[in-house]
């Protein structure tokens, strides 16, 4: 293709139209006279999620088969990231396989709060450790000539919210925090496109949101590619296009393209900013669209390299030196994981498995002598006596009880946020009857994000797994038995209790999502108070063996910070080690964590091993954004290097002093803002004065005109007269798919359906009617959203007037004769 200036004068408006909106839920529109093809969009972070037919979003209906990765809080645990750019490899190659041209991840979006419900697909709390793993993923992909997808831009850290919620934060929290991650891959790894997110940032929605995605993404930043949005995710498409919002997905609503085809007529948008985004399609598909021949991925190869990271990211958080565990003993087995592994969280990155090593597979391969119990079941549903007999039963021979453990799809999913952090009722009541027989208990816990683990923590070891992709099984079986020694570090806070997160009861309160802790997030939250909230900190991980570091040293030279030390294997197992170097910045004026990263080294040692680990960043790396100059500031000061194995457990500490910086006023009001210099006070930080750190007049809940509009949940339908029966209509089907599936014999395919009853029922109503509408790739006609708003709001005349409107617009050029 290439000559893009003859292809546009060659395309007519109706065509470019058709260019930046997608069709057929995944592909872009082709135009089929000029020869321009379309191209394939397909999810994503965990594993390709290829669909032929039956399209959906949600991860309900099938889709080809393809490796099912590790999902990103257990690939993130493994602090690797060369591991992340074979995993990209891999993918690139799956995604080549099923004619796929843009692999919709990686998912970066900070983990605020531990309830949110996507945290199993998001890397981490803290954006360096974020930042490095995605930058490598992208780049493996790109180099592999498939296209990325950097998700979902910007602070989108809620569920219950997502459609219509809006994101209130101060700029330090946005630069140091939220967008850091971002920032890094933006400019490194040079993704070819980036995903809006769907929710509203300081009362914009991303979609349309020029500051963040003209002024930083590519002004700033110098992003060259091309924003894609969330499904179903735009509210007006002409300013989204203004805002530098280019391709709309899924497409097909013929309302955005008749906006679009009446704004460049009316002059309100001109042929010039609509040439702009749709170059960038073009340049798109021209640069992704391939001749080469299709290969068929070598799968065996992909399933190690699934157990690869399954076994790097799972995380040993306790032993009291139960583990490794001898072939030699016998075991009793419980849980209804061991032979029904969870092993990837639900919605639009559920990918089928090409194929699934269970814990009861890798069990019998190996020939172990154990017996199994199901003791409870995922559903809830089994009569639980039943299945403690069997326990019961089983337990006098056993020498040692493995309890396979933890969150269900029914109560993690993308979607919705989780209610609490508990771990399910049935589960726990048969962990205390488990202690109770005071044999030894080890558990192996599954699950996307933290949980309670107040009574786990009673047992003898706890393995954390994750949800570790189809490997999972084999992974765990290696890691228990001592054939693999454990190296995954928490890429997140494991709090003690809910209690422990900072403004954690107004979480998912309402549609503005206030972030009155600012850069408080995670660590830089918890390692500044008392440290009973939390269990297991940021970066904690065990290992069979033991390291010895030494001889650390910390250099400043050019602008550059150099530091190294000596680690030594001094255990009895070969394994590897991550090093993590935190910075503690000067105290002054302006408030700070206690300690942020600000690098890591993964390494691996042979036992009696030593290797020297180096560490290069610039110093610039360690200033803060400064609100007032909007610009990045070095303090002068005395700055704390700690050489550490969690961001709560430091070996050693050096000092720097920094002098020659200019010297710059704190942007801050010491004495209002004083719970964020004592974090013990950070609750008592009103919303008045968050609002003075947001320079924003309100921040309370959003206030409308109507009391029904295009962006209320479908939840709130339901308190209406009329509205009570559309809202029946959607969330009925998940309910009706529930009631059928119990009707079932027991059994996987009775487990699915019941999952995705549950999951449909919980989602659908945290949708807005305009997403619905967006989304439904034109089934549900913007017009007949408009006209149930308008019906709802008393206003039946203008419902009419809807229900009867058609949007004229032209035929889309691949229908066009
Ligand atoms: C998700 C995206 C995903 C898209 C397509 C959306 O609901 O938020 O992450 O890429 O669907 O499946």
């Amino acid at each position: 293709m290439k000559n893009y200036s003859l292809l546009l004068e060659q395309l007519t408006t109706q065509e470019k139209v058709a260019l930046v909106s997608g069709t057929e839920f995944w592909k872009t529109n082709p135009i089929p006279r000029l020869g321009i093809p379309s191209i394939n969009l397909t999810d994503g972070p965990c594993g390709v999620r290829r669909q032929e037919d039956n399209a959906d979003h949600l991860g309900l209906n099938e889709s080809q088969p393809a490796t099912a990765f590790p999902t990103g809080s257990c690939t993130a645990s493994c602090w690797n990231p060369e591991l992340f750019e074979q995993m990209g490899q891999a993918m690139a190659e799956e995604a080549k396989f099923y004619d796929v041209q843009v692999l919709l991840g990686p998912a970066v979006n900070i983990k605020r709060n531990p309830r949110c419900g996507r945290n199993f697909e998001y890397l981490s709390e803290d954006p360096l450790l974020s930042g490095k793993l995605g930058e490598r993923f992208v780049a493996s992909i790109e180099k592999a000539g498939v296209a990325t997808s950097l998700k979902h831009f910007a602070v989108n850290n809620n569920e219950n919210f997502r459609f219509n919620g809006d994101s209130r934060l101060d700029q330090r929290a946005l630069r140091e925090i939220y967008l850091k991650a971002f920032e890094r891959i933006v400019k490194k790894a040079k993704p070819s496109t980036v995903m809006s997110a769907y929710n509203k940032v300081n009362g914009l929605y991303c979609s349309e949101n020029g500051y963040l995605l003209n002024d930083i993404l590519r002004k700033e930043w110098g992003y060259q590619g091309l924003v894609v949005s969330d499904w179903g995710g735009v509210n007006h498409r002409v300013k989204s296009l203004k805002a530098g919002m280019d391709l709309e997905m899924p497409g097909d609503v013929e309302f955005y393209r008749f906006q679009l085809l009446e704004a460049i007529r009316s002059g309100e948008l001109s042929e010039i900013e609509l040439n702009q985004s749709v170059l960038r399609v073009l340049e798109l598909i021209d640069k992704t669209v391939s001749t080469e021949e299709v290969i068929e991925p070598d799968w065996k190869r992909h399933h190690d390299l699934a157990i690869e990271l399954a076994t790097e990211g799972a995380v040993l958080m306790k032993n009291d030196g139960i583990l490794p565990l001898s072939k030699d003993k016998k075991y009793l087995l419980v849980g209804d994981f061991f032979e029904d592994m969870r092993f990837q969280g639900g919605g639009s990155s559920l990918v089928n498995p090409r194929q699934i090593t269970s814990p009861k597979e890798a069990f019998e391969m190996r020939g172990l002598n154990y017996s199994f119990a199901k003791g409870y079941d995922q559903t809830g549903l089994a009569d639980s006596e039943v299945l403690w007999s069997e326990v019961e039963s089983k337990l006098a021979d056993a020498e040692i009880i493995l309890y396979f453990m933890g969150q269900t799809d029914f109560t993690e999913s993308e979607g919705y946020d989780r209610d609490d952090i508990s771990l399910p009722e049935n589960q726990l009541e048969l962990l205390d009857k488990l202690l109770l027989t005071g044999k030894k208990v080890v558990t192996i816990l599954f699950g996307g994000s933290p949980v309670e683990l107040s009574k786990v923590n009673q047992t003898n070891a706890i393995l954390n797994m994750y949800l570790p992709g189809q490997g999972g099984g084999e992974a765990a079986a290696r890691l228990l038995f001592g054939e693999k020694n454990p190296s995954g570090k928490l890429a997140e806070t494991w709090v003690s209790s809910y209690d422990s997160v900072p403004f954690g009861k107004d979480y998912v309160t309402g549609k503005v999502e206030n972030y009155r802790e600012s850069i408080f997030v995670g660590y830089r939250y918890y390692d500044g108070v008392d440290r009973s909230k939390v269990a297991y900190s940021f970066g904690h991980g065990l290992s069979y063996t033991s390291f010895d570091y030494s001889d650390f040293k910390v250099d400043y030279l050019d602008e550059k910070i150099i530091a190294s030390v000596k680690i030594k294997n001094s255990g009895k197992f070969a394994g590897a080690e991550v090093a993590q170097l935190y910075v503690s910045n000067p105290k002054s004026d302006v408030y700070k964590p206690v300690k942020e990263l600000r690098a890591f080294e993964k390494v691996f040692l042979e036992v009696d091993e030593t290797k020297v680990v180096t560490f290069e960043f610039d110093l610039k790396d360690l200033a803060y954004y400064h609100t007032q100059l909007k610009d990045w500031v070095v303090e002068n000061g005395k700055y704390l290097f700690h050489i550490a194995t969690s961001s709560q457990k430091i070996l050693d500490t050096k000092e720097i002093r920094i002098e020659e910086q200019p010297d710059i006023r704190s942007p801050y009001q010491r004495d209002i803002l004083e719970g964020y210099y004592d974090l013990a006070l950070i609750e008592t930080i009103s919303l008045e004065t968050f609002e003075t750190l947001l320079e924003s007049s309100d921040c309370s809940e959003l206030t409308q005109s109507e009391k029904y509009s295009l962006d209320s949940k479908l939840d709130e339908f339901k308190s209406h007269f009329l509205g009570k029966y559309f809202y029946r209509a959607v969330v009925g089907v998940g309910q009706k798919q529930y009631q059928n599936a119990l009707k079932l014999p027991d059994g996987p395919e009775r487990t699915t359906r019941l999952k995705n009853g549950v999951f449909i029922s919980k989602m659908m109503p945290n949708n807005s009617i305009r997403s619905m509408s967006a989304a439904s790739a034109g089934q549900f006609k913007y017009q007949m959203a408009q006209g149930i708003l308008d019906l709802m709001n008393g206003h039946v005349i203008k419902a009419m007037f809807y229900f009867f409107k058609k949007y004229k617009v032209p035929n889309l050029p691949k229908n066009q004769k």
